[in-house]
């Protein structure tokens, strides 16, 4: 097993491995256990199980919940909690006012205290989405992380970033809320659709362009199916860096967009048809193209990274009109006023942020290939 330690606001674990599902009952226990002991003079310590009376709220959706809910259940319960589950739709649509209301409905009505807690049980929708139910349920209650998608494995559960969408808009409602702890059992990985995997190694191949030539070489020769404890601990170490330096996202943090100004664009104008990692995959290609043709970065990096993005099955055109496209960049948070903070590409292992007029993206856009005369 890795174990990553992130020092942000909160300090807390990451746990990657195999077979750790059915320790995670345990490994939670351990986390929260400083949470258990008296702090204030009269509080009352239960005698027996720390555990004893505290509930932990089971949020996963209908796709992940039967494959690993029960193993996730029973481990919970062995080491002494209570546990409640909430099981909503698969897919982004749920990431929801509607779904995450609801939820936050269900634990008032099952009484859940604010020293009880949430774990999460899935990709990043369900993280994403009980990260902020935690965040705001009574002012804020611990919450767990425990990843089962590749892309929830390398990016989402962990940093603190909790959101859902808007009807014109993606994460426009969210807080920064660290989680207690993330468990990333790798056994869980094997039951992922193929398109699902893809959409992981999309944030995987973002991670390698950002940082590393090295990575980016090791994802061409080995796939990432063969190495995934090592994989996700190379990601989370990345971000473990980003997430130290700039927690509430004001400067470094924002490489992390790499390939997302287009790529949460793709989302919106495809409905959530497009899934975000292949919609990231994408955005990355049309910026790389553009720095190229701008003399950003050379020709020789941009057909590494092509190559690499089509060894993942990433590899599409963006249809969408150069309109469209810049009416939903135009709304996305992440501009703020009429700049966009761009991330780009100048070679492999190197990134920088390009402050942009907002308008001139079009011209981006157009240097990147994008528009349906490109279909
Ligand atoms: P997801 O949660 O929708 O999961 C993808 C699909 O895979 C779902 O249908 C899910 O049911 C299924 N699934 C998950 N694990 C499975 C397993 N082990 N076996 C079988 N099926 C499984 O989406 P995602 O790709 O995990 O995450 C995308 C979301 O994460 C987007 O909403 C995006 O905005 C968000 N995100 C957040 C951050 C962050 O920092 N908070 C970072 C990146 C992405
Ligand atoms: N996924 C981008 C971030 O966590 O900042």
């Amino acid at each position: 097993m890795e174990r990553i330690t992130v020092n942000a606001s909160t300090d807390y674990e990451v746990m990657i491995g195999r077979g750790l599902l059915e320790r995670a009952g345990d490994l939670i226990s351990m986390a929260i256990a400083g949470k258990n002991k008296a702090e204030k003079p009269g509080e009352v310590v239960s005698a027996g199980n720390p555990n004893t009376g505290k509930t932990a709220v089971i949020v996963s959706d209908d796709n992940v919940f039967p494959l690993y809910g029960e193993k996730l259940k029973k481990s919970l319960q062995d080491a002494g909690f209570n546990t409640l589950e909430f099981v909503f739709p698969h897919g982004e649509k749920s990431k929801s006012l509607k779904t995450y209301g609801e939820l936050l409905e269900f634990m008032c009505e099952k009484r859940v205290r604010r020293s009880d807690m949430i774990v999460a049980l899935g990709g990043g929708v369900v993280g994403d989405l009980s990260g902020f139910a935690a965040a705001t349920y009574q002012r804020g209650i611990d919450f767990i992380q425990v990843p089962t998608s590749l892309l929830a494995a390398v990016d989402s559960s962990v940093g603190g970033k909790t959101a859902v969408d808007l009807t014109n808009g993606k994460n426009q409602v969210g807080a920064f809320y660290q989680p207690r702890l993330v468990v990333c059992d790798t056994d869980t990985l094997s039951t992922l659709p193929k398109e699902e995997y893809a959409c992981g190694c999309g944030e995987i191949i973002k991670y390698a362009i950002l940082e590393s030539d090295e990575f980016f070489e090791e994802l061409l020769k080995t796939p990432v199916s063969d190495q995934y404890e090592k994989v996700i601990s190379t990601c989370v170490t990345i971000k473990k860096h980003y997430v130290e330096n700039d927690e509430f996202d004001t400067g470094l943090r924002m490489k992390l967009n790499l390939g997302h100004t287009f790529g949460h664009a793709v989302e919106t104008c495809s409905g959530y048809t497009i899934l975000h990692g292949q919609a990231v995959g994408m955005g990355i290609a049309a910026v790389t193209k553009a720095a190229s043709e701008m003399g950003l970065c050379s020709k020789g990096t941009l057909t590494r990274i092509l190559e690499l993005l089509d060894k993942y099955e990433l590899l599409r055109e963006i249809t969408y009109g150069i309109d469209e496209m810049y009416e939903n960049i135009r709304v996305d948070k992440k501009n703020s006023g009429s700049i966009t903070n761009l991330i780009v590409p100048v070679a492999i292992g190197n990134c920088k942020i390009m402050k942009i007029p907002t308008e001139k993206l079009k011209g981006w856009l157009e240097e990147g290939g994008v528009g349906p005369e490109n279909a």
